[in-house]
């Protein structure tokens, strides 16, 4: 019998058509403003409904450049990235990466880089010259992620940072 080989880690795009992946992204994008703010804002903040149609704005081409990654390990998807191409007032384009979570099952060990890595290469051949992500100022863990892969903090108001990669 032939054996198959299931790459342990891929990356690709969602699938725009399935309802499946639509919900996963939105599920864990609630799941994400619990770990950052806590259940109670967290979840009072945007609704299910409104979490679905954020997803389905970013797959709309005709309103934005977006796209959302999945990583898979063993073909499970364990995390996801968003990113889209945004305009800079009338001058230059940036690339602006809004979120990216990995499952609790699967953290430390390097998911969420390669993801970093995805975004970075995907708006390098964009031809995009920089990228920024903002977060939360005590978000610590994420600042770290970034800082390994080459991103500084350059702006600061409030409680946010705003981290930048020049490509
Ligand atoms: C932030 C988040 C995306 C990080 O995902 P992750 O896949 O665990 O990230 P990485 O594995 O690349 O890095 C995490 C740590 O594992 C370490 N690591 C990476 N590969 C490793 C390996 N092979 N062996 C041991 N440690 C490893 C990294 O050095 C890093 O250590 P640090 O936290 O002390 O800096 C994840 O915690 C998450 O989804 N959080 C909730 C959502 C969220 O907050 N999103 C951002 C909103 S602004």
């Amino acid at each position: 019998m032939s054996k198959v080989s299931v790459p342990k880690i891929s990356i690709r795009e969602i699938d725009p058509n399935s309802i499946e992946e639509i919900s996963l992204v939105a599920n864990r994008m609630r799941q994400t403003l619990v770990e950052v703010l806590g259940e109670e804002k967290g979840t009072a903040l945007y609704s299910m409904e409104w979490l679905l149609e954020r997803v389905r704005w970013h797959l709309d081409s005709e309103q934005t450049s977006a796209k959302i990654f999945l990583i898979e390990e063993y073909s499970k998807i364990v995390g996801h990235a968003i990113a889209r191409i945004e305009k800079d007032g009338c001058t230059s384009a940036y690339g602006y990466f809004s979120t990216i979570f990995v499952e609790p099952k699967s953290r430390n060990k390097g998911v969420a880089n390669s993801l970093v890595l995805h975004v970075e290469t995907w708006l390098k051949q964009m031809k995009i010259p920089k990228i920024v992500y903002n977060t939360a100022e005590n978000h610590l863990k994420l600042i770290r992620l970034f800082e390994r892969n080459g991103f500084k903090i350059t702006a600061k108001d409030k409680e946010m940072v705003q981290l930048t990669k020049l490509l």
